[in-house]
């Protein structure tokens, strides 16, 4: 595990995009496991301004996104699909069978969440991009989540849905339900990249890395990462004792 601290965020975002734009260098056919919300926002500035000045080739990138929203349509502002299309794909010339989410209006909820399992056994991610909710949650993995699950069906915390909020008119239109990557699916990943920023995830990245290693605090399983990258600012970092911590 590395874990690196920094005081100011311009230096902690370009870092991080620097690390997606040197797994494609490496590996034009590389596979980016991807996620939505605040943290991901300035990385992905990163990503299209280093695009846009031709420093590396998307034709041959696949991506998979985290996680989908149950019951709001591609073209839904709230959808996660449209936040990718709006921050991300679409900037990055990516093509429909280049980019992956969940489809949170399937028929047939279970089999979406095989299908999708299926497709990123098929395509293992080299590098997943990672945030934590204030409640310690990956992706939509919500404490109490098996360390063994896969892609599956969510009921979201009401923290959750507090925290998520402010991306809708109002707390009751944030949905009930989500379809997110397991712990299982997440930890399959070769490199896995968790950002965290500001006090209020300050107690998650303490129980994650200084709490015992328990299904009440999801992320903490990632200790047992061969390949964890931790990238705090000092906020995030401000509940810790570790000595562990490189500066940025
Ligand atoms: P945030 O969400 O980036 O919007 O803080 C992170 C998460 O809930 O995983």
């Amino acid at each position: 595990m590395h874990i690196t601290l920094y005081h100011t965020h311009p230096s902690l975002y370009r870092d991080v995009a620097q690390l997606f734009i040197d797994s494609l260098r490496n590996n034009p056919k590389t596979v980016w496991g991807l996620a939505t919300g605040s943290t991901p926002i300035e990385i992905y500035k990163h990503l299209v301004a280093h695009y846009q000045k031709d420093a590396f080739d998307t034709r041959f990138l696949t991506t998979f996104n985290l996680d989908e929203y149950v019951g709001l349509s591609a073209s839904s502002d709230q959808s996660y699909a449209h936040f990718m299309s709006r921050h991300l794909w679409d900037a990055l010339n990516l093509q429909p069978n280049q980019r992956h989410i969940p489809n949170g209006l399937a028929s047939d909820l279970v089999s979406e969440c095989e299908r999708y399992e299926t497709l990123i056994l098929e395509h293992p991610i080299h590098i997943q991009l990672l945030g934590i909710g204030s409640n310690g949650h990956i992706a939509f993995n919500e404490p109490g989540t098996p360390f063994d699950s896969k892609t599956h069906v969510v009921t979201l915390d009401s923290k959750t849905r507090m925290d998520n909020a402010r991306f809708f008119d109002a707390l009751h239109s944030v949905p009930h339900q989500a379809i997110t990557m397991g712990i299982s699916t997440i930890m399959k990943a070769q490199k896995i990249v968790l950002v965290a920023t500001g006090q209020n995830k300050a107690k998650a990245i303490q129980a994650m890395l200084e709490g015992p290693i328990s299904e009440s605090c999801p992320a903490s399983i990632l200790r047992n990462h061969p390949n964890l990258f931790i990238y705090l600012d000092d906020k995030a970092a401000s509940l810790l004792n570790t000595h562990l911590l490189n500066r940025g």
